[in-house]
């Protein structure tokens, strides 16, 4: 091997016969961590001589990590959230960072959809019931649900992933409304059969409420107890987004007392610990950010992220311009 070559950190194993393409162009530096996940100190240690990058969205990148990594110029998140990046620390250093967006959006939006079926027909709760040898006898007023037909979804943040959750509900019959920081082109509200609305009127409205926004600051805790208020107690809430969007101990109070009917939660603030809270509830049923994680599409999203970090290396038939650049190179 050249020591000339770049040199990408690899923090853990990838789809070895799709990561393994960067050996084509770059010393590959391979590790894994030492316990769950790595430190900020493990995470600056091995950008420290790197060129690039290849990471996930566990690993946390900002100015710490990098104030020692003056070769650091791209970073590739297999993600097509990057809250786990600080965009503007790399962007000040002209690192490039990149995301995977469209690959995964059909395959998030089905795992939104099977969440919001199964927290309104109480699927996972009737089949804990059932495996625990409650059904003894057939009743007809037994984990009585909620319908999506016929029903009005809400949907907040109307980005791809939103749009693909808004052509499902169409095929089930559902009224589809929106709120998003921009309105959608009338043409792209026609395709998704979706009516933009205020967010209050959002909340007031809908019958399942879905959240596929981006997380940031200005996101924080967007539904918290006053928003829950806003709800109708027999609402679904869904998110598949980022946990930090929800101020957790609000909805399992909303949940608990009977304020909101159900949730169906695929992510978590301090994940991977779930509130103590949430595990309590029959009414909130919840998987670990599973939302891209079907094989096909997690070898898709690591087939993309290899592509952007070959490009913003300077590599590839792409070189110098990486597919889904998040800040661009000064
Ligand atoms: C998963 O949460 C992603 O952002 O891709």
């Amino acid at each position: 091997m050249s020591g000339s070559r770049p040199r990408v950190w690899l923090p853990r194993p990838l789809f070895g016969d799709i990561s393994g393409r960067l050996d084509e162009y770059f010393d590959v530096v391979r590790t894994s961590p030492a316990g769950d996940e790595y430190s900020s100190a493990e995470v600056a240690d091995h950008l420290r001589g790197a060129d690039g990058a290849l990471v996930t969205l566990v690993e946390r990148i900002g100015a710490n990590e990098i104030a020692n990594a003056p070769n650091l110029r791209a970073v590739a998140n297999v993600a097509v959230g990057y809250d786990n990046l600080d965009i503007r620390a790399l962007g000040e250093r002209g690192i490039v960072a990149t995301n995977t967006p469209d690959v995964l959006t059909e395959t998030t939006a089905d795992l939104g959809f099977a969440l919001l079926m199964a927290a309104a027909r109480r699927i996972t709760e009737a089949e804990r019931w059932l495996r625990a040898g409650q059904w003894t006898k057939w009743s007809f007023d037994t984990l009585l649900g909620c319908d999506l037909h016929g029903s009005t979804l809400g949907i907040l943040g109307m980005g791809r992933i939103g749009q693909g959750i808004a052509r499902r509900a169409a095929g089930f019959g559902m009224r589809t409304l929106y709120h998003n920081r921009n309105r959608l082109p009338e043409t792209v509200e026609a395709e998704a059969k979706a009516r933009y609305v205020g967010f209050d009127d959002l909340l007031a409205r809908a019958d399942h409420l879905v959240l596929v926004l981006p997380y940031s600051p200005q996101t924080h805790h967007v539904i918290d107890a006053a928003a829950l208020a806003k709800m109708k107690p027999t609402a679904t809430l869904v998110n598949i987004a980022r946990g930090g969007l929800v101020d957790e101990p609000a909805l399992a109070d909303a949940l608990a007392g009977g304020r909101l009917a159900a949730a169906g939660l695929d992510v978590y603030e301090g994940e991977p610990a779930v509130r103590p809270e949430l595990l309590a509830l029959r009414n909130v049923v919840l998987t670990p950010h599973i939302g891209s994680a079907s094989l096909a599409t997690r070898r898709a999203m690591v087939a993309l992220a290899v592509d952007n970090l070959i490009a913003a290396l300077g590599f590839g038939p792409d070189a110098g311009r990486p597919p889904n650049a998040i800040t661009t190179q000064r």
